[in-house]
């Protein structure tokens, strides 16, 4: 039986730090407490350090067919990143194409993730063809441990549902024990914005973000509430961006209605100011919904420690400025809509928002690990250190920093949004059910590690 035992650290969960040692006996937490002895084959000194559960990841796009091109990072690479960066869990989103059957794509998502993963991993499915029977595979898929389905308000012709739509798949997920993950921006109406826009000759980066206006999301996100009152369904609100959609989340979360929701990494560090930079560079940053000003990034933070959103992802959805984000230079509605984060959002979240005061160490934990793991079906198996949970497990050096740079990282981009940032707190060591898969950035894992995750119903 491998055996570690984790010395004199801080383990930190999400509701308590305090000293103690961490045992670990074949992948999983054996037992945490003062001054443990036992006779471990490895012994890790972790004075100094915090102990936290491994990141758990609950958006990213890997190998994703989007916009006339795929997403640069497949499982093998992404998940590597996703290591070095302290997530050791990732729910994947699996984007049905038209024509494609539910099951299909399934099964298309598991081949390209055996046996490359290098973390552990689920599916969510992206329906975005409701074809004869498609309400009755959603339910199979269910009984294979994929419990959320994404839905799109968004992208009419590629991977928009309409409200009737939409209300049929709540309905389906209400009866089966799912939630449904809803992209929610008013699509229709940004489509014709964003047509005046380049009628008008206005097709660089930054009107990507002018054809997105926060109410475009808002109004999204209320008609959306209001669709699974009716259809009686748990739902998740993904990558919200604005003050006003945070706030309608918590109201219906004050009326005991199932409504959670994340923001994004990058809605809380980074603002619209880089649409503007010159050279067709602001391209690295459209992604749906856009960067917003500064009044709603305070707003994310202030919601993220009142728990209305629970979660902080990635959205981790790559792909390369040459080649693919000049897909668009004459056109802003074709730049390949995402941005990278995967590797960045652990590091980022304790430097921006522990060590700056707007969060404490606790509610890190508990919004990039715990809640994402109980939100999806994951916890206590992952997204805690608790005995008999995976040892996943990262070790942080709080007196140590984090540069960010293209250059070092690892995930398949050619530039990260962060460029240059240098920011407090270094992930030193990164464990996957006990098995070390990162030291200080870089990759010592093994592509095939990664195991699927079948996950609960709610
Ligand atoms: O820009 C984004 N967010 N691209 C990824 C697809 C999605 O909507 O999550
Ligand atoms: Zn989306
Ligand atoms: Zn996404």
């Amino acid at each position: 039986m491998a055996s570690t035992l984790f010395s004199g650290g801080t383990v930190v969960t999400s509701d308590a730090s305090f000293a103690a040692d961490l045992l670990v006996v074949d992948g999983r937490v054996a037992a945490i407490g003062s001054a443990l002895s036992a006779d471990a084959d490895e012994r890790v000194d972790c004075n100094g350090r915090l102990l936290v559960p491994g990141g758990v990841d609950v958006h990213t796009h890997l190998d994703a067919p989007m916009m006339g091109t795929t997403t640069s990072d497949d499982f093998e690479s992404g998940t590597r990143a996703a290591a070095c960066g302290g997530t050791t869990t990732i729910v994947d989103f699996a984007l049905q194409v038209k024509g494609q059957r539910i099951p299909e794509t399934l099964a298309l998502y598991h081949e390209k993730a055996a046996g490359r993963a290098a973390v552990d991993y689920g599916f969510h499915i992206a329906v975005t063809d409701l074809y004869d029977g498609a309400i009755a595979d959603l339910g199979g898929v269910v009984d294979d441990g994929v419990t959320s389905f994404k839905i799109f308000m968004a992208y009419r012709g590629m991977m928009m549902l309409d409200d009737g739509e939409m209300f049929e798949v709540m309905r389906e997920a209400g009866r089966r024990g799912a939630q449904v993950c809803i992209h929610a921006e008013n699509g229709d109406v940004i489509d014709r914005v964003a047509a005046d826009l380049v009628a008008q000759d206005k097709t660089e980066p930054r009107y990507h973000a002018v054809s997105r206006p926060p109410s475009t999301e808002v109004e999204a996100v209320r008609r959306a509430i209001q669709i699974s009152r009716i259809a009686d369904a748990p739902i998740y609100f993904v990558h919200l961006s604005v003050a006003g959609s945070a706030e309608a989340v918590a109201a219906a979360r004050a009326e005991d209605w199932p409504v959670s929701a994340e923001t994004c990494t990058h809605y809380l560090t980074l603002g619209p100011e880089l649409y503007d930079r010159p050279d067709f560079e602001g391209a690295k940053v459209v992604l749906t919904p856009p960067l917003r000003e500064p009044e709603h990034r305070e707003a994310l933070w202030k919601s993220l420690r009142t728990g209305a959103l629970g979660v902080v992802s990635s959205d981790h959805c790559p792909f390369c400025f040459r080649d693919q984000k000049e897909l668009g230079r004459d056109d802003f509605r074709r730049i390949p809509n995402g941005g990278p984060g995967v590797e960045h959002r652990m590091p980022l979240m304790y430097g921006e928002g522990v060590r700056t005061g707007r969060l404490s160490v606790e509610q890190y934990v508990n919004l990039t690990a715990t809640t994402p793991a109980k939100s999806f079906g994951l916890f206590p198996r992952k997204g805690a250190l608790t005995v008999g949970s995976d040892a996943d497990v990262v070790v942080l050096d709080p007196s140590g920093t984090t540069t960010i740079s293209a250059d070092t990282q690892v995930q398949r981009i050619d530039y990260t949004p962060w460029e240059g940032w240098t920011t407090p707190g270094r992930i030193e060591r990164v464990y996957s059910r006990g098995r070390l898969v990162s030291r200080d950035g870089s990759f010592v894992g093994n592509a095939g590690h990664g195991r699927y995750l079948a996950r609960s119903r709610l």
